[in-house]
C-alpha cells in the first residue's frame, strides 16, 4: 500500500497533530520522520487534550505501531516527560518504537542552542533553544550520539569524552562559558538508555515490513515547508536533516519514494509563524490580535506549543502556499482553523506581491528585499457565522464555501478535509483520501 506523508506547509503550526490523529484511524504504522523536540502537536481528543514534541499522534489508537524514526532528533527528557505523562493518563505506549539511529540531543546542544542565538544578537533566529538545531548540525558534520550509542556504555563513553572535549572548547574558548563534565553526562544518559532500552530498534525494517505487508502507513511531518533549511525563508528555518517537507520523509523513515503516493498538505486558513524572519502578511493591528487571540480561553489561541511564544499572525499567503504545494507534490490539503475567520466582516487572500513597483509571484531570496515586499490582497466576504458544529460541505456558510473553493483554485489540489475546531470530530470530510482509489 503507499505510505501517506503528512507535511506542514506554512510556517509549522498549521495543525498536523490534529491531522495526522484524525487519519490516523486509517492506518497500522504512524512514524514521525523528521525534526525533535523544537516540534510540538496538540491533540484534542476523547481522552483530553495533549501536547507531543516527539511520540507520533497516532499513540491514543493504543493498537497502531507509533515509530520515531531515524530522521528525528531527541532530547531525552522530552522524550522521557512524554512517554511519563501518556502512561500517567491512561494512554498505552507499548506500541512506541524509536530507531536506532536517531540522533540524541545531548547537554552541549542545548547550551550551544542559547549561546549561539545570544551571539547573533539582533539576529537571531529566533529558535526554540531545545538544542535540535545544534544536534541537527552535528550530525551533518559527523559528531552526533545516537540512540543505539545510549545501550553501548563502552562506546557511548568513548564517543562523548572525544566530542565532549572540542564542544567544551567551543564553549569555554568560543563563548567564555562554563564547560561541561563528562561524569556528569555519563551517568545521565546512562539512565536515559536504560529508561528507553526496551523501545530502541531497528524501525527502518518494521516500516518497510509493514509496507511489504500491504499496510497503510502514515508519515508525520514536523515544521513546516518555509522553514526548510533549501526551500524556507533562509537563514530564518530550522536545521533538520532531513528536511520536513514531504522529499524529507522517506530518509526519514527508510522507505523509497515509490512507497509514497499520497502527501497532504496541511494549511491554516490564515498564516502564522514563531520566531524571527520574513512574513509579508504579517498584521500588526486588530486583525491580527483577533487571529492571535481567538480561543485563548481554551487554550487554542496562536501561542507556542513548545515555548509559548505568541504567534506573528496575518492573512493567508497564496504566493508562498502555492509555492510549498508544488515543493512537496501535494495530493490533497487538509485547511484547519476555518472556525477562526468567523470572525471577520470581510477575509483577505494574498495573491502576488509588489517588489518597487513591480508585481512578483514568489519571495526574493534577498532578507532585504523579501523585507521591502508588499501584499497584494484579494478581499472575500465574511460569513460571521460560528462553523464549529458543521460536519458537512453544504452546511458551510457560501462565503466560507467560496473562501475554500478560492484556496483550491490558487493551489491546484483539493481541500479533503476542513478542520473547524480542535476536537477530532470537529471536521468536514469532502473526499475520504484512504477510501478513494488510489492516484
Ligand atoms: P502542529 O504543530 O502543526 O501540530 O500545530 P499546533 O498543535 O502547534 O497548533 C495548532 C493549534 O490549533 C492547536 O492548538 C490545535 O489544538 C488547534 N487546532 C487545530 N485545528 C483546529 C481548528 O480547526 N480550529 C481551531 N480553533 N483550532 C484548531
Ligand atoms: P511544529 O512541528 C513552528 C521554528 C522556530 C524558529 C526556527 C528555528 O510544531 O509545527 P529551531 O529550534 O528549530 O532551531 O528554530 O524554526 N520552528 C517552528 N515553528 N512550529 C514548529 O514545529 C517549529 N519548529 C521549529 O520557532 O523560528
Ligand atoms: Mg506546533
Amino acid at each position: 500500500m503507499p505510505a501517506t506523508v503528512v507535511i506542514g506547509a506554512q510556517w509549522g503550526d498549521e495543525g498536523k497533530g490534529r491531522v495526522v490523529d484524525f487519519f490516523a484511524r486509517n492506518c497500522t504504522v504512524i512514524a514521525r520522520y523528521s525534526a525533535g523536540s523544537n516540534a510540538g502537536h496538540t491533540i484534542v481528543n476523547e481522552r483530553g487534550r495533549f501536547a507531543l514534541h516527539l511520540v507520533p499522534a497516532g499513540i491514543f489508537y493504543g493498537n497502531k505501531s507509533c515509530i520515531i524514526g531515524n530522521g528525528v532528533a531527541i532530547l531525552p527528557t522530552t522524550l522521557i516527560g512524554e512517554i511519563t505523562m501518556l502512561e500517567e493518563r491512561g494512554v498505552d505506549t507499548s506500541q512506541l518504537m524509536i530507531s536506532d539511529r536517531a540522533h540524541v540531543v545531548m547537554p552541549w546542544h542545548v547550551a550551544i542552542d542559547k549561546l549561539d542565538e545570544a551571539a547573533r544578537g539582533a539576529n537571531a533566529i529566533g529558535t526554540t533553544g531545545t538544542g535540535t538545531g545544534p544536534a541537527f548540525i552535528d550530525k551533518t558534520a559527523r559528531l552526533g550520539v545516537r540512540t543505539g550509542d545510549l545501550l553501548a556504555a563502552d562506546e557511548f563513553d568513548e564517543k562523548v569524552r572525544f566530542i565532549l572535549e572540542y564542544k567544551n572548547r567551543v564553549i569555554t574558548k568560543m563563548y567564555d562559558g562554563d564547560p561541561l563534565r563528562f561524569e556528569d553526562i555519563r551517568d545521565e544518559y546512562r539512565e536515559y538508555g536504560e529508561r528507553l532500552r526496551h523501545y530502541i530498534t531497528d524501525t527502518a525494517t518494521v516500516v518497510q515490513d509493514a509496507h511489504a505487508r500491504g499496510e497503510q502507513i502514515l508519515l508525520e511531518g514536523a515544521q513546516g515547508s518555509l522553514l526548510d533549511l533549501d526551500h524556507g525563508t533562509y537563514p530564518y528555518v530550522t536545521s533538520s536533516v532531513p528536511s520536513s517537507v514531504a522529499a524529507g520523509a522517506c530518509v526519514g523513515v527508510g522507505l523509497g519514494p515509490t512507497a509514497i503516493r499520497r502527501v497532504v498538505g496541511v494549511y491554516k486558513a490564515y498564516q502564522t509563524r514563531v520566531g524571527n524572519g520574513p512574513m509579508p502578511t504579517e498584521l500588526f493591528d486588530a486583525d491580527g490580535s483577533a487571529l492571535r487571540d481567538h480561543g485563548i480561553a481554551q487554550g487554542t489561541g496562536e501561542y507556542g506549543t513548545t515555548t509559548g511564544r505568541p504567534r506573528r499572525c496575518g492573512w493567508f499567503d497564496g504566493v508562498l502556499a502555492r509555492q510549498t504545494a508544488r515543493l512537496n507534490g501535494l495530493t490533497s490539503v487538509a485547511l484547519t482553523r476555518l472556525d477562526v475567520l468567523a470572525q471577520f466582516d470581510r477575509v483577505k487572500i494574498c495573491v502576488a506581491y509588489e517588489l518597487d513597483g513591480e508585481r512578483i509571484h514568489a519571495l526574493p531570496p534577498s532578507l532585504a528585499a523579501s523585507a521591502r515586499v508588499q501584499p497584494v490582497y484579494e478581499e472575500l466576504p465574511g460569513w460571521k457565522t460560528e462553523i464549529t458544529d458543521v460536519r458537512k460541505l453544504g452546511d458551510l456558510p457560501t462565503e466560507a464555501r467560496q473562501y475554500v473553493r478560492r484556496i483550491e483554485e490558487i493551489l491546484g489540489v483539493p481541500v479533503d478535509m476542513i478542520s473547524v475546531g480542535p476536537e477530532r470530530d470537529q471536521a468536514i470530510v469532502t473526499r475520504d483520501i484512504f477510501g478513494s482509489a488510489l492516484l
